[in-house]
């Protein structure tokens, strides 16, 4: 038994050797224990992706009416089946369950508490389960049952004659058959199904082999205990749990549980035809701006413009300045779907006017402040635009005499605002005559960010603040481990 336990562990779990060990003392002596306590006593381990469980150990009391015939070590064991391990693997705590249903389909008693290491993890659970005949009135302590196991429940404490009563509520199917695999039972949903698949009433009593023709190799070529799979039928995606239920005369039932997926499966496809739908809408917008922006550009080259080629500039510059928002958005490092990064926006827009202002000598300076801030794409646009306008506004206007000049950009997020502060160390403002930019910027923040914009001159050069409040819209997290 103890070599058995190794092996399966080794094979199918992620336990360490240590860890193995501590399952094998604890193997050796629950023969004892299940002798003692006329109980059954299983360890379960968890599979390597988490999945299911396995059991690694087993021990079988001398009893005259076992609930166990046959060895069940190495077999999986699901949660829907039995909720008890899994609770106590996720909870760590122990668990009862009064009808829990066992590796054969029985009715039992269900006890599991976890196994932990010596560094606390949960290595194992330790079960101990009883027939029910020998249990009366047992109560349900911390029982995280799921709906199916609550419907097995049911359907196991009535007598094999009466019929069970299964909420309409419930959109899975449960089909119930006899010996004879003939149907007993179907919930409303299920009944539905059969009706539309047959086109016809006359359902109770046929082969549910003749009802559902798909079934008929599972239920003749296959033994086991629990089985799961999937099937397209028609247009219909369905998950089909195949459960065997053994009874007191022993005659066989088994249990249909059958999930249609057809519907979740469909919305899964619309959404993601809606994202590349989406998708396809920015790449048009930033294609359209990009063709605008060549053909100002084809204009400019023309000649001739005199004084008129600063404000091709311009608006060149506010066209690039949305067209930026769009190409995050596509690159998708700098965005997600929805929201856009605005510290790496701010970045685009800042580092390509820099650049293009090839005949002074700038040092631009971002300061993060650690902070990550993402808007939505409504309210990138602005930011991209007003951005666009100071530091136009800087490179035309603060360094006209010195060619060298500093630009700073800070984001300080302060409780609930955000505060974005743009200074320059140029000459200041000598005739604050605001025109057509800085009327931009003052309708952008304050109709699109709904917040406010202070710009002042101090003694050395500019310092213009745009602040608004955190929202839906704007989302502000912080960079724990920056890179620096
Ligand atoms: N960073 C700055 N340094 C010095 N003066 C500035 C600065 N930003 C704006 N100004 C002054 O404010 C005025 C208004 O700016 P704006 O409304 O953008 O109009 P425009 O840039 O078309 O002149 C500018 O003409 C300039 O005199
Ligand atoms: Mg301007």
């Amino acid at each position: 038994m103890l070599q058995k336990l190794e092996q399966i562990c080794k094979e199918e779990t992620n336990l360490s050797p240590s860890d193995i060990k501590i399952l094998m003392k604890i193997a050796s002596s629950i023969s004892l224990f299940a002798e003692l306590s006329q109980s059954y006593i299983f360890i379960d381990c968890l599979s390597k992706n988490h999945q299911h469980a396995i059991v690694v150990a087993e021990a079988f009391p001398k009893i005259n009416h076992p609930i166990y015939k046959k060895s069940v070590v190495g077999k999986n064991v699901f949660e829907i089946f039995e909720p008890g391990v899994f609770y106590s693997f996720k909870k760590g705590k122990k668990s009862i369950i009064k009808h829990a249903i066992n590796q054969e389909g029985r009715s039992v008693h269900q006890t599991v508490i976890p196994v932990r290491n010596e560094t606390e993890e949960i290595i194992a659970v330790l079960i101990e389960e009883r027939g029910l005949k020998y249990l009366n009135n047992i109560h349900i302590e911390e029982s995280n049952l799921s709906i199916p196991t609550q419907v097995l429940d049911i359907i196991l404490s009535y007598d094999n004659d009466s019929v069970p009563i299964v909420s309409d509520m419930l959109m899975e199917m449960f089909i119930l058959t006899d010996h004879h695999h003939k149907l007993i039972y179907a919930n409303p949903v299920g009944i539905k199904f059969l009706v539309e698949m047959n086109q016809t009433n006359q359902i109770y009593k046929e082969k549910i082999t003749k009802l559902l023709p798909f079934l008929q190799e599972i239920y003749e070529g296959n033994d086991e205990d629990v089985y799961v799979f999937e099937r397209t039928i028609g247009k219909k995606s369905l998950i089909i749990k195949k459960i065997k239920l053994r009874h007191t005369k022993n005659k066989m039932n088994t249990l249909l549980i059958i999930q249609d997926l057809t519907e979740l499966k469909m919305k899964e496809k619309e959404l993601s035809v809606k994202s590349i739908m989406i998708e396809e809408i920015h790449h048009r917008v930033k294609n359209n701006l990009q063709t605008i922006a060549s053909l100002l550009r084809l204009q400019m080259h023309q000649g001739h413009l005199g004084d008129s080629y600063e404000h091709f500039e311009v608006a060149l510059n506010r066209v690039f300045s949305i067209s930026a928002v769009y190409e995050l958005i596509l690159s998708k490092d700098g965005s997600n779907s929805e929201l856009v990064n605005i510290i790496e926006l701010t970045r685009k827009v800042c580092s390509k006017l820099v650049i293009n202002s090839i005949y002074k000598k700038i040092d631009l300076i971002i300061e993060t402040n650690n902070n990550i801030i993402f808007t939505s794409q409504r309210k990138a646009v602005s930011i991209s635009l007003i951005i666009n306008e100071l530091i136009q506004n800087i490179l035309k206007h603060a360094f006209e005499k010195e060619k060298e000049g500093k630009i700073n950009i800070e984001f300080v997020v302060e409780n609930d605002t955000i505060h974005i502060h743009v200074t320059d160390n140029g000459v200041g403002i000598k005739i604050l005559k605001p025109s057509l930019g800085l009327k931009i910027v003052r309708n952008l923040v304050e109709s699109d960010l709904e917040g406010e914009f202070a710009f002042q001159s101090m003694t050395l050069g500019t310092h213009a603040v745009i602040s608004f409040k955190k929202s839906p819209e704007v989302k502000v997290s912080f960079e724990e481990n920056p890179i620096s």
